[in-house]
């Protein structure tokens, strides 16, 4: 069986989706599956570009064997060695012996590291002067290092002018038949997905994005073909997806409103979240979003992170330490380079001292070109009527009005 699609007369998407995968890296919730994108050259000279995840690995050799229709593969690109690309590399690689395999100095070792095999006589290092002619189609090479890995190339391929950009611009979420951007509402269908690919995978990694970006922008790029999710072809599509990358990797919010994450153990913290929310939407703040952190993996919480200018934490002193589950969001934040944030603190304590509110705002002090607002709220047990909400929803929302002017 194959499963190919034409992205243009001769290179074709050879992907396939994973429907069933509940966790990608084993730790982000995925709900939506995920495609692994792998594509194929058909010239003078052909060429696969990446592998895919040994799950779908069947279908990929399937239609590799199918458009090749006998001849032989002459080179193998490896533009990303992470599993999810790579797994079915070394059955490719033994599969068609002959062909020379591209990639970068720093792959050759890890494919050495994963497969605990010598392919060294078929290496072909990627550097940037390399062009690897196939016909009519030429290839060239451009380092993306830590987007999200250290070995990350681009291939651009100036003839039909297509961006092979591996895990940049990629989103969770399977493919629904067509594989172009523009064949769907992209906003709708992927963006979230997007998101939080981009928040969880390579959010720490925004002032290499933003190197490779400006590599990028040198490009005349008619097609982007990442290794997750659509490809897009239109211009309208391009700019969306390449500006949308620019805001996130320079920490800009997407939009002047509020965050509010809690995690709450009897429903007091929880209420002073919801208390909160509700009066800040009194006071004409919009795209307000609650968080139990306690319900939703932080992976899924974070993306909301990347998207609000404003984040409130309500947290609970736990074991007179600051609850484990706030305690790994804010870890998370350290982690991706959380940046140009303004938070807000709300910590509950019922017997021990505030050590959650101190804990929290430690924490977010270490935040590069983060603020506080406010002073830490404290509540004891239950929140009480003492107006210290109303007064952090005054500068909450007098600072985000402020932010909209
Ligand atoms: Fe899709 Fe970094 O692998």
């Amino acid at each position: 069986m194959h499963n190919e699609q034409k992205v243009t007369d001769h290179i074709y998407w050879i992907g396939g989706n994973d429907f069933i995968l509940p966790r990608f890296e084993g730790l982000i919730h995925i709900s939506r599956g995920v495609s692994y994108n792998s594509y194929f050259i058909d010239d003078e000279k052909t060429a696969v570009l990446d592998a895919v995840d040994n799950s779908i690995r069947d279908v990929f050799m399937d239609d590799l064997k199918f458009l090749l229709k006998g001849r032989k593969l002459d080179y193998i690109i490896v533009n990303h060695m992470e599993p999810d690309h790579s797994g079915s590399l070394l059955a490719l690689a033994e599969a068609w012996p002959e062909a020379k395999i591209v990639t970068s100095a720093q792959a050759q070792k890890m494919v050495s590291n994963y497969f605990h095999v010598d392919l060294k006589d078929r290496f072909i290092t990627s550097d940037e002067k390399l062009v690897i002619d196939l016909g009519m189609h030429k290839l060239h090479f451009v380092k993306a290092p830590m987007v999200h890995w250290p070995e990350v190339t681009f291939t651009y391929e100036e003839t039909e002018k297509v961006l092979f950009s591996a895990d940049a611009f990629g989103t969770f979420g399977v493919l629904n038949g067509s594989i172009f951007a523009d064949d769907v509402d992209y906003k709708e269908e992927y963006l979230p997905d997007l998101r939080k690919y981009y928040a969880n995978i390579v959010s720490r990694y925004g002032a290499q994005v933003l190197m490779a970006l400006k590599k990028a922008a040198k490009l005349d790029i008619r097609y982007i073909c990442s290794l997750h999710g659509p490809v897009h072809r239109t211009e309208e599509d391009r700019n969306m997806i390449i500006s949308t990358y620019a805001k996130w990797a320079a920490w800009t919010p997407e939009e002047n409103s509020v965050a509010i994450f809690f995690a709450s153990a009897y429903g007091n913290t929880s209420l002073a979240a919801q208390i909160l929310a509700g009066k800040l939407a009194a006071r004409g703040v919009k795209h307000l979003k609650l968080v139990d952190l306690c319900s939703e993996s932080i992976t899924e919480a974070f993306p909301e992170v990347l998207r609000k200018s404003h984040i409130v934490l309500a947290g609970i002193t736990m074991n007179m330490t600051l609850n484990p589950v706030m305690n790994a969001f804010l870890d998370l934040f350290e982690e991706m380079g959380v940046s140009n944030r303004t938070i807000s603190i709300i910590g509950n304590s019922s017997w021990a001292p505030n050590v959650s509110g101190k804990i929290m705002k430690e924490k977010v002090e270490k935040l590069k070109k983060c603020r506080i607002l406010g002073e830490p709220v404290h509540i004891v047990s239950a929140l009480s009527d003492d107006g210290k909400l109303d007064e952090l929803a005054d500068l909450i929302s007098s600072d985000v009005k402020a932010g909209q002017a």
